[in-house]
């Protein structure tokens, strides 16, 4: 038998014990932000370190952060071979509205091939392939022909806000060839996908607030400034409604243009808007005359309200003039944008916009620059190649409009390259109800790390 037979068949038949060990991590509600659930995240890191063990890593450890702890492993049998580092995240999104979901988010469900809980996609299914091609080699072969580094993180949904501390501090330790991460999307199903371009954030809350305590909104509007009416005029203030731009002033100046390469290769992509809103269930796309959707989604920077709240929200009618309005907003941003100066730029205007009568404060929550990377790359390429051979198709090269916050940190402090394998699918409902994961994608793309591990150790 050839040796990616002998490899292939491990997988094949290892599918449902696989899939019993990812069912058991999601059954585990590793929710980061909510801080009831602590010891929760600690049994997902615990958990993950025992598979790590048992898929062959000589170290494993679980390092203390401020925050949620990260989960480290480590392969380094591999003499004279290259190093890589999986840098993945083990903390899912609140699972909120529970109604929403068909199936109850901590209990996996398997329908149609696709695997449905919390996490499946994002990101505890899809980085899990990472360790089972460890373990696809060892129990085949008795060794891995790379050294594999594993960097798992607890808090990437909440923006990353320790992990980049434990990176510089164990430095020495993650040194290595290549970064993996597998965390975004394939542009279609069957269409294998290589990531060159993440965009960054800038997060952050509006606060205003006007009388003492809420009013009669008959006793006194009209004579009040409306703390909700100002809100929405502040928030309104930032598109141009004629043009769709951001009307931030200043917002755009460190924007680098795309090349006219780029724009010509997105529009090889097979994007069928018509498809795209129907699938979405809308009838018209938010516009900006002078750029495609893609380029919309991947190159230029957004301003997006995220949530609002303010007033008598409840079934039924109340008269009130709300004392306070609030507002969460992200700015998704482009390289060489700076998240501090972007957030000094929306601050400065609101505070030019609001009337006399409110008080305004605007709270800085995440930040983290966007990430871009040539696509010319030998890495790359011999995971272009792992790809293909993996889903028996070539892959195209994509960008994503979403933000993970350490790679760029990752670039700047490693030096190396890093591989966007993604492994979901833009249908999977990421951070909303039903989120799942392709089980053929799993599984694929554990042959695919696996066929990467062997181009990597030929370069
Ligand atoms: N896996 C996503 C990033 C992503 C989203 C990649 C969509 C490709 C397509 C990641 O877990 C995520 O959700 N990141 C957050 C970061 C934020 C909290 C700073 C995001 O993009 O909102
Ligand atoms: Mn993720
Ligand atoms: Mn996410």
């Amino acid at each position: 038998m050839s040796n990616s037979d002998v490899l292939s068949e491990h997988i094949s038949r290892q599918r449902e014990t696989w899939l019993e060990e990812v069912n058991e991590w999601l059954r585990i509600p590793s929710v980061s932000t909510d801080p009831g659930r602590r010891d929760e995240m600690l049994a997902a890191a615990e958990w993950l370190v025992k598979k790590l063990d048992a898929a062959g890593c000589q170290e494993t450890a679980v390092w203390p952060t401020e925050g949620h702890p990260v989960v480290f492993g480590a392969y380094k049998n591999a003499e004279d071979a290259p190093t890589i580092l999986v840098y993945g995240h083990y903390d899912v999104q609140p699972e909120d509205p529970v109604e929403g979901w068909e199936s109850p988010p901590f209990e996996p469900t398997v329908r149609d091939g696709r695997l449905f809980a919390r996490g499946a996609v994002d990101d505890k299914g899809q980085l899990y392939v990472h360790v089972k091609a460890l373990e696809t080699w060892l129990a085949t072969r008795g060794s891995c022909p790379v050294n594999i580094l594993y960097l798992i993180e607890g808090e990437e949904e909440v923006g990353s806000p320790n992990v980049g501390k434990v990176v510089q501090e164990k430095i020495e330790k993650l040194a290595c060839d290549a970064v993996v991460i597998s965390d975004t999307t394939m542009f279609a199903p069957g269409l294998p996908s290589l990531c060159y371009g993440l965009r960054g954030m800038a997060y952050c809350q509006i606060d205003v607030s006007g009388p003492k305590g809420d009013l009669h909104s008959g006793s006194f509007g009209g004579a009040v400034v409306n703390p909700g009416e100002v809100l929405a005029r502040l928030l309104a203030s930032c598109r141009n409604a004629e043009t769709g731009a951001v009307a931030i002033p200043g917002f755009y100046d460190d924007v680098v243009p795309l090349t006219p390469e780029e724009r010509r290769d997105w529009q090889g992509l097979p994007f069928d808007e018509d498809a795209y809103k129907n699938d979405l269930g809308v009838a018209a796309l938010s516009f900006d005359s002078d750029y495609s959707p893609l380029e919309r989604l991947w190159g230029r920077p957004t301003f997006e309200v995220n949530g609002l709240l303010s007033g008598f929200t409840g079934t039924g009618s109340k008269t009130v003039l709300p004392a306070t309005a609030m507002a969460k907003v992200s700015m998704r941003l482009v390289p060489n944008q700076d998240a501090d100066k972007i957030m000094d730029a929306l601050e400065a205007h609101l505070i030019e916009c609001a009337p006399a009568g409110v008080s305004l404060e605007v709270t800085r929550m995440q930040g983290a620059p966007a990430w871009l990377a040539p696509r010319d790359h030998p890495v790359l390429l011999a995971a272009g190649r792992a790809l293909e051979r993996g889903f028996s198709a070539a892959p195209v090269y994509i960008r994503e409009g979403g933000s993970i916050p350490l790679v760029s940190l990752l670039d700047e402090l490693l030096g190396v390259p890093a591989v966007l394998m993604g492994l979901g699918l833009p249908d999977e409902n990421a951070h909303a109800p039903n989120e799942n994961l392709s089980l053929e994608n799993f599984y694929g793309g554990v042959a695919s790390a696996v066929y990467f591990h062997e181009e990597l150790a030929k370069l």
